[in-house]
């Protein structure tokens, strides 16, 4: 029998190597209608690959939309969050193994039999019906998310400490990544190395608003500590001149990945 988990880790190093800029700018398109997706999809006009489709966005229009994106040449990052018991996740995972996306979310907070059960389907269906297993992220703790946050939630450790453990459980699962915000990268890289993939979210050019997000950076500083892929939305999509707001993170991004 195939080992799956073998075969997502192989996977990996594959997909790292093909990387460039344009592969690692992930846009996430936070809204809530059609036509605004249709909009969204002809302006960024395949400048990057993948799109990140949301909570807002699925329930408002249901999980066809997928397709319609993908028609127009992008890859889908499915920004599900999964986090229910083992049984739930593990069958929602399956149903979502069927929509052709090619990277899906999940909670680390689940825990590791939720994370593994998952993984193990997915990797599964994929590979009994000839595709890649889409690359599963596991989020951390969320980028609007502070240590003060954490200790009103009965967290005992900070932030850092908490993601630190949720990755040595996404890892343990064999997860092919994690979701954290890019604060956190460098010490991730250091504690537990390069053989998985980081994201994240929580990123704004310098003189852009945080919004509700609190522990944040720029896209530069998030690569040059170790990131994969940038996940950027109001960014991007808040702005007038969206083509050329990606020309300029395309450029930071092309700078601090010769170095
Ligand atoms: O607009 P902004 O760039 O803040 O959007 C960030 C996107 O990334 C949102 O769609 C949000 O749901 C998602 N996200 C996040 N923090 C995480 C995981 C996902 O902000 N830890």
């Amino acid at each position: 029998m195939l080992n799956s988990s073998k075969f997502c880790m192989e996977k990996i190093e594959l997909k790292r190597k093909k990387l460039d800029a344009s592969g690692r700018l992930i846009i996430s398109i936070d809204v809530s209608s059609k036509s605004e997706v249709i909009r969204m999809c002809r302006e960024i006009d395949n400048k990057v690959k993948t799109l990140k489709l949301g909570l807002e966005l699925i329930y408002s229009t249901g999980p066809d939309i997928i397709s319609i994106v993908k028609s127009f040449g992008y890859k889908v990052l499915l920004d599900a969050k999964l986090h229910d018991i083992p049984n739930t996740v593990c069958k929602a995972a399956a149903a979502i193994s069927k929509l052709g996306v090619e990277m899906i979310t999940i909670h680390t907070l689940g825990g590791g039999v939720m994370l593994k059960n998952a993984r193990e389907k997915i990797c599964e269906l994929s590979i009994s019906s000839g595709m890649f297993p889409p690359m599963l992220l596991g989020v951390t703790i969320l980028t609007s998310l502070d240590d003060s946050d954490l200790k009103n939630l009965g967290f005992k450790n900070g932030y850092k400490t908490s993601v630190l453990n949720l990755v040595e459980a996404a890892l343990n699962s064999n997860l092919d990544g994690i979701i954290c915000s890019p604060n956190e990268v460098k010490l991730i890289r250091k504690t537990y190395g390069n053989n998985f993939f980081i994201a994240t979210p929580g990123i704004r050019l310098s003189e852009d608003s945080p919004a509700d997000q609190k522990r944040f950076s720029t896209p530069d500083e998030a690569i040059l500590d170790g990131a994969d892929f940038i996940i950027v939305g109001r960014s991007i999509t808040g702005k007038d001149n969206i083509s050329e707001t990606i020309d300029v993170f395309l450029e930071k991004i092309k700078k601090v990945s010769k170095k």
